[in-house]
């Protein structure tokens, strides 16, 4: 069960609760100029916090992919960063994140999302590697997982999949 929090869009207001939240769970600042990349380049299709009280204490945010497979365009997206308060980590704020978001995501237009993630996590919400397994992947073949929000979407022979710039991986679009 959920600690009782209020999950809502992010607004311009809450970057720096969001950047603080994201330095306390990743112990680092990377994901913190990730966020920032992503915001700078448009690519934010979601971003969503979770509000305990007036305080921030989780986020979610998903960004625009280019994902095809067979030739077809997919609307995809990739789930990063999200971060939970330590302090709160392990209370399901973080699934409560995820299962708002892959409700809005749909009425988004988006058809399927790409995570890198823990691979003891992300499945109970229906992520799975043998669905990625036709991308190429930049990160290591268990925790690279894809989810269709659209039945179906992901499949076909091939796929190829490219991070923008944003994630600095070197190869991209
Ligand atoms: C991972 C994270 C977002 C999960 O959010 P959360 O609110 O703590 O998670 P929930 O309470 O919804 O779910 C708890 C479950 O997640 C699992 N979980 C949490 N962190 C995990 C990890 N690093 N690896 C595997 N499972 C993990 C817990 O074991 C627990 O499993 P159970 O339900 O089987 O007992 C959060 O712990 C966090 O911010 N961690 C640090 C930053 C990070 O790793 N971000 C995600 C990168 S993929």
């Amino acid at each position: 069960m959920a600690a009782s929090v209020n999950i809502v869009e992010a607004l311009p207001a809450h970057d720096d609760a969001i950047a603080a939240v994201t330095r306390a769970s990743f112990q680092g600042s990377d994901e913190v100029e990730l966020i920032h990349r992503l915001r700078d380049a448009g690519l934010v299709v979601l971003s969503l916090v979770a509000l305990k009280e007036d305080d921030i204490v989780g986020h979610i945010l998903f960004s625009r992919l280019h994902v095809s497979v067979d030739s077809r365009e997919i609307h995809a997206v990739s789930l990063a960063p999200m971060s939970l308060s330590p302090k709160l980590q392990g209370k399901g704020i973080g699934s409560a994140l995820i299962r708002e978001a892959l409700q809005r995501l749909p009425k988004l237009g988006c058809e399927a999302v790409i995570v890198l993630g823990h691979p003891g996590y992300y499945p109970r919400f229906g992520f799975s590697a043998a669905l990625a397994a036709k991308f190429e992947s930049p990160y290591p073949r268990e925790a690279f997982m894809a989810l269709e929000l659209v039945p179906g979407i992901l499949t076909g022979n091939s796929g190829t999949l490219s991070y923008p710039k944003a994630f600095g991986l070197g190869t991209h679009s």
